[in-house]
């Protein structure tokens, strides 16, 4: 085979200097094998594309199974347990506010505010994230303070802008509910502390995945799944969108912190480390499930996909501290449709639950 191709080569090389056409073209088609011959037809006379169907899936990778802690195993129990904690307004200081007071699946496992209010009504410093796919981060929050879910659930709790809880009245809480001691009985033998009760909301919370979106299945090898335009804007988000620098890996976040140009006053990442180089960063934020989650950003100032779009193709606000990795654009409106046409695809539909009834 090998030796053939050669010779071929060797043929239209010659059959080029004969006829004077460009040479290096001639050689490339001679390469391509029947499969890229195949991937190459992928993009029709009429799209604005350059990269074919399995060059474009090349650049991404399934979310997979979702990582479990060794010391948190999944049981079906355990996961209804926490999600009737995650549902009980009974477990906040003034019995008003559940996790799901901010975390709904009707607004895609946030609240579609800029910032929720809290304990008594007071406006929280950053906006609410989704919960979908939060299974996958290495860290926690927007300036990943937590890590891990099990870390991260006893903080709203006691946070006293939030639920406003100690963790001493929690456990008092639950333990006054009946209906919660059979529950602990089933799962933790019984025992009702904080941290039973943290690991049984993060066990719920490891079951809101999305992972069958529209880009799912096009890198799952069907090329229907997505249409031209939505191709022609994954295409952008890899290429001269430079989307990809950061929303890379399988959950479309490099698990890292950056200034995206942001002028606010968040120090961030800061706060963690305490180095002024982390001024202002913020971690990446995984993409799927964003179509139902606007407003968008931690401090929730752009309301539609397609401000953020245009956000970045200006190169951001040019805060001092800005990234390198942001800089002006320059798409067409074209461009820029197709790659709000690909964000969208990439959402998917909000994983549904069924809300259980509290325990009495
Ligand atoms: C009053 C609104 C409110 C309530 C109630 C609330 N949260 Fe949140 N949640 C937030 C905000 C705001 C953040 C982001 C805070 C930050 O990053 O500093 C957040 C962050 C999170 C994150 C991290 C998401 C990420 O992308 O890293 C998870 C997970 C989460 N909350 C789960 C919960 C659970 C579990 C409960 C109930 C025990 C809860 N939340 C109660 C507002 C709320
Ligand atoms: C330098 C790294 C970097 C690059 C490049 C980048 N992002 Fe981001 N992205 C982030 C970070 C960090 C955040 C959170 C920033 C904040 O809230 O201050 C974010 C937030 C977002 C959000 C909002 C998510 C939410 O839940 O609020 C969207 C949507 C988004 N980016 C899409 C894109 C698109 C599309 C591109 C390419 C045009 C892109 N990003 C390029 C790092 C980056």
């Amino acid at each position: 085979m090998l030796r053939r191709g050669g010779v071929v080569l060797f043929f239209l090389f010659i059959l080029s200097l004969m006829t004077g056409c460009n040479g290096e073209e001639a050689a490339v088609d001679g390469e391509l094998n029947q499969e890229q011959q195949e991937a190459k037809e992928s993009i029709p006379a009429s799209s604005p594309r350059t990269l074919t169907d399995s060059e474009l899936r090349g650049y991404f990778e399934p979310l997979g199974p979702v990582p479990v802690p060794k010391d948190n195993p999944m049981t079906e129990e355990k996961v209804e347990l926490g999600k009737t904690l995650f549902v009980d307004h009974r477990l906040s200081g003034d019995q008003t506010l559940s996790c799901l007071s901010c975390h709904a699946p009707g607004a895609g496992y946030a609240d579609n505010k800029a910032k929720s209010k809290g304990f008594e009504g007071v406006l929280l410093d950053r906006h609410t994230p989704s919960v979908i796919n939060t299974a996958y981060y290495d860290e926690l929050f927007w300036d990943g303070r937590a890590n891990s879910l099990e870390e991260q659930a006893l903080g709203p709790i006691q946070n006293p802008m939030e639920m406003n809880q100690t963790l001493d009245g929690l456990v008092e809480t639950v333990e006054g509910i009946e209906g919660y001691q059979p529950m602990f009985d089933e799962v933790f033998d019984g025992k009702i502390n904080a941290e039973n009760i943290a690991k049984a909301i993060a066990a719920f919370e490891r079951t809101i995945i999305l992972d069958d979106t529209k880009h799912d299945r096009f890198i799952a090898g069907d090329n229907d799944a997505l249409t031209e335009q939505e191709k022609f804007g994954m295409e952008i988000f890899v290429t001269k969108g430079n989307c990809l620098t950061c929303h890379s890996g399988p959950n479309f976040t490099d698990n890292n912190y950056h200034h995206v140009g942001i002028d606010s006053d968040d120090p961030g990442r800061y706060d963690v480390t305490q180095e002024e180089e982390d001024m202002g960063k913020f971690r990446t934020m995984g993409l799927r499930g964003i179509a139902a989650t606007a407003p968008y950003m931690h401090d929730g100032r752009f309301d539609t996909i397609e401000e953020v779009v245009d956000y970045y193709d200006r190169g951001g606000d040019g805060h001092v501290n800005q990234s390198e990795f942001i800089q002006p654009l320059g798409l067409t409106e074209e461009e820029k449709e197709a790659l709000v046409a690909y964000l969208h695809a990439i959402s998917g539909d909000v994983p549904e639950i069924d809300i259980p009834e509290l325990p009495e």
